[in-house]
């Protein structure tokens, strides 16, 4: 049994060249674990706190030394000499400690970097790898432990791509019955076969924040196109091997309870963006949507959901923000069919884990997924094969920041054989 020793934390920088929290703790039995916490760019109003300096000296107002300031003060006080194991104590001292409903006293990226790197160092004092030492604390089912399915982000848009195009991930989905390496393979051959595709249209192979592609294009339609034209190439059936994917992230393009996407001359209203979505359906078979219409346009996600759920999975992000009370008002309106959980919207491994379990509960599909502004740290690979995720969203398979991810669940799978 090793208690909590010693806690610091310092200033790095995340794939944006942000400020973000890397918090080091180390057990009374020498065991260390280090974390680091990613940033989102389009953040939902309903996330916890990413508390920043607003310091215009440093980093653009970016630096994060105040949070990092609390973990010396004020959380080291509170859980030094605490059972490193004992979780659920270690993040309930925090969230009482904030005493706020979204974490803005300490900043849940404090919060949260404390927690992992304490869950890291009591599994390496547990001597587990840290998807089994996190099993312990997942509720327990008979089914064997999976290589969650991965959804690969190949065109960034939005407010990832510079705004060429309206909708903010592209995604590309192996079907669920393929071996996790061969998928991994098949993505990377699909983003190779796009980029040529991109390049054969004369237009810019650059890339976005989460590693995909960003070409100026008129529609969002085209961008869709290109995706099917590069899974031709790589001899991928749609729909069959292979099915596509978006995170329209739509806050981004709701104006006063209108839609705007450059496929359309007119502003949208809720139905004529779902109808919108029926269409992208019947001719690319759209297998997820993630945030089709904004965070509070609860009257369009019912409708969404009666509309679309038989063929297409309704992923809550913004509209759930890994909130268990934004959970369970989606679940009461049925509103969605899936939910992304994103450990940084909530700020603690226990909230994560509870929100994860509450969508399981509820029959919904469990989506674990990175930041735009995401750090080396693979914690979320680990977490997502604890709690069964059935998808994960890394990014495109390329860049360190994504494939330290992708590359952590390689090793996992390969552990997973001889378990
Ligand atoms: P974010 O984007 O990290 O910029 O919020 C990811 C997403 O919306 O899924
Ligand atoms: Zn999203």
């Amino acid at each position: 049994m090793a208690k909590i020793k010693q806690i610091s934390a310092r200033e790095i920088l995340n794939a944006k060249g942000e400020p973000t929290i890397e918090t080091t703790v180390i057990l009374s039995d020498g065991a260390v674990g280090i974390a680091s916490v990613p940033s989102g760019t389009s953040v939902g109003k309903y996330e916890a706190v990413d508390l920043k300096d607003n310091d215009p000296k440093r980093f653009n107002g970016n630096g994060v030394l105040n949070a990092i300031g609390s973990i010396h003060k004020v959380l080291t006080p509170l859980l030094t000499g605490l059972e490193a194991s004992n979780q659920q104590q270690v993040d309930k001292k925090m969230i009482e400690l904030d005493a706020t409903p979204n974490k803005s006293k300490i900043g849940a990226n404090a919060i949260l970097s404390v927690s992992i790197a304490v869950a890291k160092a009591s599994a390496r004092s547990a001597v587990l790898p840290l998807f089994l030492y996190l099993r312990e604390f997942v509720k327990k089912d008979d089914a064997p432990l999976k290589i969650p399915t991965p959804c690969f982000n190949i065109i960034n848009g939005g407010v990832h791509g510079g705004g060429s195009i309206d909708f903010q991930e592209f995604l590309i989905i192996p079907a669920t019955s393929k071996k996790y390496s061969e998928s991994l393979q098949l993505g990377t051959n699909v983003y190779f076969a796009l980029k040529k595709a991109i390049e054969s249209n004369n237009l810019s192979s650059l890339i976005g924040y989460e590693g995909g592609f960003s070409p100026k294009l008129s529609s969002n339609q085209d961008a869709l196109l290109l995706i099917k034209q590069a899974l031709e190439a790589a001899n991928l059936r749609v729909g069959f091997d292979m099915f596509l994917g978006l995170d329209a992230a739509a806050n981004n393009f709701y104006n006063e309870n209108k839609y705007m996407i450059r496929d359309k001359s007119t502003t949208l209203t809720s139905k004529d963006l779902i109808m919108f979505y029926k269409m992208v359906n019947e001719q690319f078979h759209l297998l997820y949507l993630e945030d089709g219409l904004a965070e509070d346009d609860w009257e369009g996600w019912k409708e969404l959901y009666a509309t679309m759920s038989q063929q297409t999975l309704i992923v809550g992000d913004d509209l759930v923000a890994t909130n268990p009370f934004r959970l369970s008002e989606a679940i009461s309106k049925s509103a969605l069919s899936g939910v992304i959980i994103k450990p940084n919207q909530i700020g603690t491994i226990l909230e994560s884990l509870a929100v994860c379990e509450m969508a399981k509960q509820a029959g919904l599909k469990v989506v674990v997924s990175h930041r735009s502004g995401e750090t080396n740290d693979d914690f979320i690979a680990d977490f997502a094969v604890a709690v069964s995720a059935d998808y994960v969203k890394f990014g495109a398979p390329v860049r360190g920041e994504r494939v330290a991810k992708y590359n952590r669940l390689l090793s996992i799978e390969s552990q997973l054989k001889s378990l």
